[in-house]
């Protein structure tokens, strides 16, 4: 792996976790903390160790506490549209990543940081999470893909309200409206995600990296997602993972996957 200035990885068992690493900001995303982000992730589609991913915040305050203010100052038109695409295109690559990446929320995830959570596929809280779009508070929008992420995961009425009110919600109430999928102790966060990537990688990769494929096809423009799950089937009945899977339920055996 390689190393970065404001991340902090640890591969282990095939697991990344990925900490923001700027605790005094609460790990606001500035520029170079997108940078990285791309960076890091280039490194999981490439590296095939790497089975699946875990993100959080250092400390024990913040997930990420939005995009980096101190870098909003003097923005004129073009470079704010230029910050918003480049936050988009790396959100993206998380969110297409074949692999399962899961935000570990441990604080405060507002603005950007609630967008990068939104970005991974999967969200677990700690009790202590607070999730919100604070951005009308600063005269903006969100800007790395807030308003089409939180529609999806939680319909339009309520995200509308968030939106527009800037209103800070916590762990159980974000997950009473589907923003998160479970909350579990503090102390007990990372591990709980890491064991949720162990599973999703102990079945046949191509597949999972498939389903990924499949429903997000659901939210893209001029694209069937039926269309793309009967083409994505095909596709899986022509691995060795298949034939390997099938076989070893008929034969009452944990299945061997090779991730071919
Ligand atoms: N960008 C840049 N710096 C940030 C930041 C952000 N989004 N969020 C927090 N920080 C910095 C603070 O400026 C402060 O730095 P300093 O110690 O050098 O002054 C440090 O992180 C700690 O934050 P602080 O505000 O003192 O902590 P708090 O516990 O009083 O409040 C929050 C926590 C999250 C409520 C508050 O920091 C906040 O509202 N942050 C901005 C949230 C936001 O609007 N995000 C959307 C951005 S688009």
């Amino acid at each position: 792996m390689k190393s970065y200035t404001t991340l902090l990885t640890d591969l282990t068992n095939g697991i990344l976790l990925i900490t923001l690493n700027r605790e005094d900001k609460l790990n606001a995303l500035n520029k170079a903390v997108i940078g990285d982000l791309n960076d890091v992730m280039d490194e999981v589609y490439a590296n095939a160790e790497i089975k699946g991913v875990v993100v959080t915040g250092k400390g024990n305050k913040a997930f990420a506490a939005g995009a980096d203010i101190a870098e909003f100052k003097g923005l004129d038109e073009e470079q704010g549209t230029a910050l918003a695409r480049r936050g988009h295109s790396v959100f993206n690559k998380i969110e297409m990543c074949p692999k399962p990446v899961i935000a570990a929320v441990n604080g405060f995830a507002l603005g950007g940081g609630c967008e990068l959570a939104m970005a991974c596929h999967i969200r677990i809280a700690s009790e202590n999470a607070k999730f919100g779009q604070p951005e009308v508070n600063l005269g903006l929008i969100p800007g790395y893909g807030g308003t089409q992420r939180l529609v999806q995961l939680i319909g339009k009425g309520k995200a509308l309200e968030l939106l527009m009110t800037a209103d800070m919600i916590d762990a159980h109430c974000a997950q009473k409206l589907g923003l998160v999928n479970d909350v579990v102790q503090t102390v007990e966060l990372i591990d709980h995600c890491k064991a949720m990537v162990a599973k999703i990688a102990s079945k046949a990769p191509f597949a999972i990296a498939q389903v990924i494929q499949s429903v997000y096809a659901h939210f893209k423009d001029g694209i069937d997602g039926f269309d793309t799950e009967i083409s994505l089937f095909g596709k899986c009945v022509t691995t060795e993972d298949f034939v390997e899977g099938t076989a070893a339920f008929l034969e009452k055996r944990k299945a061997n996957f090779k991730g071919k």
